[in-house]
């Protein structure tokens, strides 16, 4: 019995600032961030919007575009790392929001919790949730797990250009339309890190980005080892002599902080997957230059960033490798779809990788690919540190749905602020009650904390008609 996503819907809020204003502000040459970076437009919450919002307007889509009843909804799930209480988890915001609209009590069985693992805990959570409804245990209803978060960091460090906003809601079903999981390869690994952490009570993270792009490599490349055992072993895959595992599959979603780190990786991993195989000749004949070692190549993550010869040449020739026509190749075909969206939004965190899924499939339908049958590898990684790689296979009926997908209509008409107006809300002094702009058909933050010492903390939301 096939399990997978059967329709998915996004929310973006609308406000966003453009990166040649923020170029300009924090006197960072504009091409470092275009290319560099892989970002023109960062999503920006408005006064009125947080997580809990975003996952409800996210999940109300889905619902609305599906005819979803609440008696069909078996689960709903909510992973983030913008957590917005240290104990009340978000997806009771959700469920509240979401009654306000289908009535009192009418999700009360839709249980579910909040997941956190940095970015990849939606990946957990849609993993668990494939295998409630594998195990017969979902009483033939649908689970809902959404993505959400606010990239959020400190105004002029190195992360600040990595900024976004948005959620992704997901229908998993038994038939699904659009992607069934493959069964028994889902692979993880996990470490006890410090790359990218967010002390309880402090709002943005503590961030060692280099350390982090490289642990993230290696975790996905762990898992991709172990996934490749599997689905050898299952059979979805045969193997054959000189070949590697990403010849068999179609389509890459990675995690997505950033367009150019989707880009990375796929570079990653295809020199580890290639090095031993005989079309390696031809790429090292191109590049003209062999592959630099580092001094100790059982060396720490540590040792490596800091043998500084090695790590010039390794960038110098990751460079020259990602612009072989052996890399192009597979880029073009198997990546460059599911990086559209991330350059027009920002990091979403947990939802990066599945708006790059959505984008995929969109960029990839208007091309005219018959996407039938097509396998997607997913490489998720969440700081701190765990990574999962898994596949799934696109569905005959996929169609129906991708036709539909437009992301510029589905994130609507949207408000460019200006790097001041920006910062103001930064330094989240403009209060619920200012927004920017004028909430329609969506949920919207109304009160924080009651008048009396009982209602302290309280978060009150309305569906804003
Ligand atoms: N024109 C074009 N490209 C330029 C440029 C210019 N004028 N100046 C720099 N660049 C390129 C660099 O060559 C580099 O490209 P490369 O990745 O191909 O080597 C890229 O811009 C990034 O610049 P760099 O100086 O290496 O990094 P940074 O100090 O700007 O930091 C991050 C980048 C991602 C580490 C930082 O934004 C960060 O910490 N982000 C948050 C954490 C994160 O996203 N971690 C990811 C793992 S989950």
């Amino acid at each position: 019995m096939p399990v997978g996503i059967d329709d998915m819907a996004i929310y973006v809020p609308k406000l966003y600032i453009d990166y040649k204003d923020f170029a300009e502000a924090r006197g960072i040459d504009p091409q470092k961030l275009e290319y560099g970076i892989g970002i023109k437009k960062m999503a920006l919450a408005d006064a009125n919007q947080d997580p809990a919002s975003m996952a409800a307007n996210a999940c109300m889509r889905l619902m609305k575009n599906n005819d979803l009843n609440p008696q069909d909804i078996g689960r709903i799930y909510v992973a983030t790392e913008s957590g917005l209480d240290e104990s009340k988890a978000m997806n009771s915001f959700v469920i509240g929001m979401l009654e306000q609209v289908y009535g009192e009590s009418t999700l009360e069985h839709a249980g579910g919790i909040e997941c956190k693992f940095a970015c990849v805990s939606g990946s957990y959570a849609l993993y668990d949730n494939t295998n409630w409804i594998r195990a017969g245990e979902s009483n033939d209803k649908a689970a809902i797990v959404i993505v959400s978060d606010i990239a959020k960091y400190d105004i002029g460090s190195a992360g600040e250009y990595t900024q976004g906003a948005g959620a992704v809601a997901l229908l998993i079903k038994e038939n699904p339309r659009l992607l069934s999981f493959d069964e028994k390869v889902t692979s993880t690994i996990i470490k006890n890190e410090y790359d990218f952490y967010r002390p309880i009570g402090k709002e943005t993270p503590l961030v060692n980005g280099l350390y982090s792009n490289l642990l993230y490599l290696i975790q996905v490349r762990k898992a991709l080892e172990t996934y490749k055992e599997k689905a050898i072993k299952s059979g979805i895959i045969k193997l054959g002599n000189d070949e590697s595992i990403i010849d068999h599959i179609d389509y890459i979603s990675v995690h997505l902080p950033y367009r150019r780190m989707g880009e990375k990786a796929l570079a990653y991993l295809l020199r580890h997957e290639w090095r031993h195989l005989s079309r390696w000749e031809d790429i090292i004949s191109e590049i003209g230059t062999d592959e630099p070692l580092p001094k100790d190549p059982r060396g720490t993550i540590e040792s490596i960033l800091a043998d500084t010869d090695f790590m010039k040449a390794d960038e110098k020739f990751r460079r020259e490798f990602m612009k072989t026509k052996h890399y192009k190749e597979i880029f073009d075909s198997k990546m460059s779809s599911s990086l559209q969206a991330s350059a027009v939004i920002g990091n979403l965190y947990t939802a990066s990788m599945y708006m790059g899924l959505r984008s995929l499939l969109e960029f990839e339908f208007l091309k005219g690919v018959d996407l039938f049958n097509k396998r997607i590898g997913f490489g998720s990684y969440g700081s701190g540190c765990s990574a999962m790689v898994f596949s799934g296979v696109i569905q005959e009926n996929y169609k129906d749905l991708v036709k539909r997908m437009n992301l510029e209509k589905d994130i609507g008409q949207r408000t460019k602020i200006s790097i001041k107006d920006y910062e103001i809300l930064h330094k989240n002094t403009r209060k619920y009650d200012e927004a920017f702009l004028n909430a329609e058909d969506e949920f919207i933050l109304i009160n924080i904390g009651g008048t009396t010492a009982d209602r302290a903390g309280f978060r009150e939301y309305c569906y804003a008609s």
